[in-house]
């Protein structure tokens, strides 16, 4: 296959690469494309050093699978260009997410949706985490209401926001006061930002929201109740999230485990005794989201269940799940 990947020397595009070769996935040719900034910059990946190219639109490469890691604009811009040259394109950023004839999908939930299509949606990445923990509760016993709130790590913010994280820190930490914030709306270290992606007329921002709408496409589920809080918090990696859930069947936190723990990108990690919960520094770098804290809810009786997933947003909330689409698609290398 040749593969290019738009976006390469960002936080997603530099897992993109690492993804594509931990997986074996069979590439013959790469191409990383960046912005000019890194134009002409030598990268080592798992398939030799590569140079970093320029996108040129009035020559799109010859791709059969192109990962696009850049932003939503560049995403509605480009991407149906690379449709024409031929490639398969799965776009990492919202641009296409919530269009009816793009198929948006999370591999252990809906692969079939992809069917033959030629342009493919990566979810957010909170979404992501959340549906490969949700679905196979709700096959069991029936999702009525969702109930969330999320820990977001820098990362997610890109490259930039990672960097913010860790210059503050130092600062902080050396010189006291507060740190500097460009990326962020608020000085990050030492702090939470219950404000992720901008506000919505509805008083939820659209980081929430995203959540909302693109869950019910995931899932197939276009009514589904659910409410989510987004916070960023000081962590680099990986996104926790609190859940609440009340089912259409009775349920059990014994019950619960055993439909989790058989759950494909799932891994249980739920052994209070020992301190075994879902954390950002046990997640981070990991292909499966960890769940745990699994517990009853009692304000929605025998059909209320709490607990708290953690994955690595990088990986399961965007790389690891583009190349698992792409790896479920019946590719064929293009004349
Ligand atoms: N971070 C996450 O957790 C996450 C999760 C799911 C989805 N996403 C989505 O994935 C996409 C990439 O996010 P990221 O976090 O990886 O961002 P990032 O770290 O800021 O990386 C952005 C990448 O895009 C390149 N770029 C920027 N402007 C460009 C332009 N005009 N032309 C060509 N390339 C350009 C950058 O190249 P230079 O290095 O040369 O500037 C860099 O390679 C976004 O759409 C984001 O919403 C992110």
């Amino acid at each position: 296959m040749r593969v290019g990947v738009f976006g390469a020397t960002g936080a997603v595009g530099k897992e993109l690469v690492q993804v594509l070769g931990d997986r074996g996935y069979p590439v013959t040719e790469l191409r990383l494309f960046a912005s000019t900034r890194s134009a002409g910059t030598r990268l080592p990946t798992p398939f030799g050093e590569k140079t970093v190219e320029v996108y040129d639109p009035a020559s799109p490469p010859k791709l059969d699978l192109a990962l696009l890691a850049v932003s939503g604009e560049w995403s509605k811009a480009h991407a149906k260009e690379l449709v024409a040259a031929g490639a398969v394109v799965v776009d990492n950023s919202s641009a296409f997410r919530l269009e009816d004839d793009v198929p948006l999908v999370v591999p252990e939930v809906n692969a079939a949706a992809a069917g033959g299509a030629r342009l493919i949606a990566n979810p957010n990445c909170t979404t992501a985490i959340l549906a490969v923990a949700l679905a196979p509760l709700h096959r069991e016993f029936g999702l009525k209401r969702v109930i969330v709130s999320t820990y977001q790590a820098s990362s997610g913010a890109g490259a930039e926001g990672m960097q913010e994280l860790e210059d503050g820190l130092r600062e902080v930490l050396a010189n006291g006061g507060q740190a500097k914030n460009a990326v962020f709306r608020h000085p990050l270290p030492m702090n939470l930002i219950p404000h992720i992606d901008s506000f919505q007329p509805n008083g939820y921002t659209r980081e929430e929201m995203k959540v909302t709408w693109e869950t019910r496409k995931i899932m197939g589920l276009p009514d589904l109740l659910i409410s989510c809080t987004a916070v960023r918090v000081p962590t680099l990696r990986a996104h926790a999230e609190a859940v609440t859930i009340e089912t259409e069947r009775p349920v059990t936190p014994e019950a619960a485990r055993a439909v989790l723990a058989r759950a494909p990108g799932v891994k249980l990690a739920d052994d209070t005794a020992n301190a075994v919960y879902p954390m950002p520094l046990t997640a981070s770098g990991q292909y499966d989201v960890e769940a745990g804290r699994i517990r009853s809810n009692p304000v929605f009786g025998e059909c209320g269940l709490d607990f708290f997933v953690c994955g690595d947003q990088l990986l399961k909330g965007a790389a690891l799940n583009a190349v698992q689409i792409a790896e479920a698609l019946p590719l064929k290398m293009a004349a």
